[in-house]
């Protein structure tokens, strides 16, 4: 950025230091209460969690789910609004109190604890509170009906015997993090949805042997959810295209809870981890998305149609229609900073033709991580959340880490992954050409690279930027706030030892785009990861999720103490003294 870009910035808080409590620190002159959590209720007929059970399929359905991952939050009024909320997966270990899923009791009941949750909140007496029962409250599972749309829609690879159409899905599960449209709908993104198949049946040989499932980790055994057995649409041998209908972005209209949730088969399918949208200055709505696998890439949507904020209704269906395009990173030895492009995934261009496997763009879409890789894409270390600057054409992404960079011949160390076994991370970002996020060349260089200044000495210290008093490991969560301050979230190990010594529980520190000051904001409970953030549109107000608490059976009772079960939760921070969070 330039230098006077945003100089007036302010971060006013004092940062705090690590810790391995089992709580939350925010710090001093900033206060949290818990919101939501795993478990309440949230629709007519749902009961008050019980730690007892864990409940059952059917108050589940009624109740928020687990994990609440990424969010947005839609303003209703000064103090009302709506949240809607990811929830990426179930802990076994609490859900069932004997911690497996051995019935199809268990896997209704797995399966209602994935997807979304949509709950309207209002704020009374200065406090945020999850209204019960409100109109909008909505649960999404993985049984509820979906539509399939864009240019995939209807395509062989997507029709099943349950859908001959191959245009009507049945819901959606491992939903990472998220996305808001400026005409006011949620986007949900399906991260990890390859380990939810398997069977216990030989596979076909074409499935087996198919490059595709194995590229995508779909495989006989799955991933030890236990849903095949019990639930026939999850059994490869049985349905081998059902996973082909998981790995979307899904639009969600928060408003109208009787709307169908629609797959935008346009975008790709990957391991979506969010989808970060932004208005270009000519009106086109680009997409950014970060694939979340470790040697994966970076993807880019263009709609081929403009937004018109004049005419609310039109803006429905622009993300069915646009040229998806994925990233290259030029590198020069060493340098940490560099030139790319953005390399067009359309059928019939760039190698994507039938010889090479892709009989037309549905199969482009479809397997877009084998057509990343015939065009020449960058591989990256785990790309997880993108975020545009609010003001500037720049865009910032997390790179969590990468056990595998330097180790395998299609992941060498490269410029925007400059260390092998990469155990802590980075944040590298771009500028796209003439400030134009439709032009197919931009320039990138390393915002931060995290590391253990007190541990080593070499590139493992991690950047300038980083310090003893601001370390952290696995960047993931990342946002921008009105201003510009830029929210990190961490994913990472919180073992406190080796590697990791001096860095404590997972957290979220605040940073300075221009001066790349680091900041540590907050410390989550034990086991847990910090994941999803919003703000009321007054700012004053920030949401931030508190994922698996105590996760491995971990000693975590957050959030309320004692000897209690731990819950994901949603938690609202504000200034005791009523400012701008974070100013
Ligand atoms: Fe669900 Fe990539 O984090
Ligand atoms: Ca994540
Ligand atoms: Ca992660
Ligand atoms: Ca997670």
């Amino acid at each position: 950025a330039p230098a006077s870009a945003n100089a007036g910035l302010r971060i006013g808080f004092t940062p705090i230091a690590a810790n391995s409590l089992d709580t939350i620190t925010v710090p001093a002159g900033y206060q949290w209460r818990v919101l939501a959590s795993w478990g309440d209720a949230i629709l007519p007929g749902g009961t008050a969690f019980d730690p007892a059970t864990r409940g059952t399929a059917i108050s589940q359905g009624l109740s928020i789910g687990d994990n609440n991952d990424g969010m947005s939050f839609f303003s209703l009024g000064a103090d009302h609004g709506v949240i809607a909320v990811n929830n990426e997966y179930a802990n076994y270990e609490y859900l069932f109190v004997n911690g497996r899923c051995n019935s199809i009791e268990d896997t209704r009941k797995a399966q209602a604890a994935h997807g979304v949750s949509v709950f309207e909140v209002r704020r009374m007496g200065g406090v945020w509170k999850l209204q019960p029962q409100a109109r909008l409250n909505r649960r999404i599972t993985t049984n509820t009906d979906m539509r399939l749309s864009g240019p995939a829609a209807g395509s062989a690879l997507l029709k099943t015997q349950a859908d001959p159409t191959g245009t009507v899905a049945l819901g959606t599960f491992n939903n990472c993090a998220n996305g808001r449209t400026p005409w006011g709908t949620y986007l949900t993104c399906e991260e990890n949805f390859n380990g939810y198949f398997g069977t216990a049946e030989s596979l076909p040989q074409n499935v087996a042997e198919n490059a595709a499932f194995k590229r995508y980790g779909i495989s006989a055994k799955g991933a030890g959810l236990n849903w095949h057995p019990f639930d026939g649409r999850f059994d490869l041998a049985k349905n081998p295209n059902e996973p082909n209908r998981f790995g979307w972005v899904v639009e969600i209209d928060p408003m109208d809870p009787t709307s169908t949730p629609i797959k935008r088969t346009a975008l790709g399918r990957i391991k979506h981890e969010n989808a970060e949208v932004v208005v270009n200055a000519d009106g086109h709505v680009v997409v950014y998305m970060g694939d979340d696998e470790k040697g994966e890439h970076i993807y880019k949507f263009v709609s081929a149609k403009k937004f018109d904020a004049k005419n609310p209704k039109a803006n429905r269906d622009l993300l069915d229609e646009g040229t998806l395009y994925v990233a290259r990173f030029t590198t020069v030895d060493g340098k940490a900073q560099g030139d790319g492009e953005w390399l067009e995934l359309t059928h019939g261009k760039n190698g994507l033709t039938a010889e090479a496997g892709f009989k037309d763009q549905a199969e482009v879409l479809v397997h877009t991580r084998l057509a990343a890789t015939v065009v020449g894409a960058t591989t990256m270390d785990r790309p997880e959340w993108i975020a545009a600057h609010p003001t500037q054409a720049q865009v910032y992404v997390t790179l969590t880490n990468n056990s595998d960079r330097g180790t395998k011949p299609n992941q060498a160390v490269n410029g925007p992954n400059p260390r092998a076994k990469n155990v802590y991370g980075q944040i590298v970002r771009w500028t796209p050409k003439g400030n134009d996020h439709t032009a197919n060349q931009f320039t990138w260089d390393i915002f931060a690279l995290a590391g253990n200044p007190t541990l080593h000495k070499d590139a493992y210290a991690g950047s300038a930027n980083i310090t003893p008093d601001n370390m952290f490991n696995s960047p993931d969560g990342l946002a921008f706030d009105r201003d510009g301050r830029l929210w990190i979230q961490t994913d990472g190990d919180y073992s406190n030892a080796k590697d990791f010594a001096g860095m404590g529980n997972n957290q979220m520190l605040c940073a300075n785009p221009v001066t790349g000051d680091i900041k540590r904001f907050l410390v989550g409970p034990v086991a847990c990861e910090i994941t999803g953030m919003a703000f009321t549109p007054d700012h004053k107000t920030m949401f931030v999720g508190i994922q698996h608490p105590g996760e491995k059976l971990a000693a975590s009772h957050f959030p309320q103490g004692g000897d209690a079960v731990p819950r994901s939760s949603i938690i609202a921070i504000s200034r005791r003294d009523g400012g701008v969070v974070g100013a």
